[in-house]
């Protein structure tokens, strides 16, 4: 089991405290609203749900949604949760979402990409894009660094990824890569001819949303 897996596998039943910081709130109202929009009538395959919370938010306004995670954790409490509209809850793994591509024409991955390496960031959308027909959508949400409401960042490595110290409820303390961006590093690092991007930030959160034009084909040798 990945460092981050077990991290989140002992954080699940205190994970959802994170979206009741007050000087949150206002953000998040503004990115539920916006992601409701963008999943309007889509069909969803979320990678990376965690508990649920986003799950619940898209499907107020999905078609239907296939939520995954690695782990079984943190999905036995979204579970529990109830849901607008049709939700599948499934094991998955967000580096091979080939194997879970079914009828999606939306592919949504929440707080998921700041846990990713920088150099590992264009293979994950690979991944994802193989995993979306064009005409179809990929959405990216994550935290903006925020001094006195993010955890501090501890360290930097040579790449330029950053990592924090986390402490659970019970005292034990990991080590999270966790990286940050805004509005313009974002359009730097991911504008590519196949993606109409449409960023946005708000004080705490950052949000993408892409329409996938069409992909570069590698004729069989
Ligand atoms: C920061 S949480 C985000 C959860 C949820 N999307 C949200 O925004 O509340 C990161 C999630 O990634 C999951 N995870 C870690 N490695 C994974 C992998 N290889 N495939 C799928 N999920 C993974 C963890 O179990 C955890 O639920």
């Amino acid at each position: 089991m990945s460092d981050l897996l077990d991290y989140y596998r002992k954080r699940a039943a205190e994970y959802d405290r994170i979206y009741e910081k007050p000087e949150r709130q206002e953000d998040l109202a503004h990115l539920g609203g916006w992601i409701r929009e963008w999943v309007r009538g889509r069909h969803v395959l979320e990678l990376a749900c965690g508990t649920g919370w986003w799950t619940r938010v898209m499907a107020e306004t999905a078609a239907s949604i296939v939520a995954t995670d690695a782990n079984d954790e943190v999905l036995a409490i979204a579970r529990t949760r109830e849901y607008a509209g049709p939700v599948a809850i499934r094991r998955g793994d967000a580096f091979a979402p080939g194997a879970l591509a079914g009828d999606h024409d939306t592919v949504v991955a929440a707080f998921w990409m700041s846990h990713l390496p920088l150099r590992g960031i264009e293979s994950f959308l690979d991944g994802v894009e193989d995993a979306v027909a064009p005409g179809g959508r990929v959405i990216l949400l994550d935290n903006r660094y925020v001094e006195g409401s993010s955890t501090p960042i501890a360290r930097r490595d040579e790449d330029g990824n950053t990592y924090q110290r986390r402490r659970l409820a019970d005292g034990e303390e990991f080590e999270v890569l966790k990286n940050f961006f805004g509005k313009r590093s974002l359009q730097a690092r991911l504008a590519a001819p196949h993606r109409r991007l449409d960023v946005r930030e708000w004080p705490h959160f950052w949000a993408v949303s892409y329409e996938l034009l069409f992909r570069t084909e590698v004729p069989p040798a």
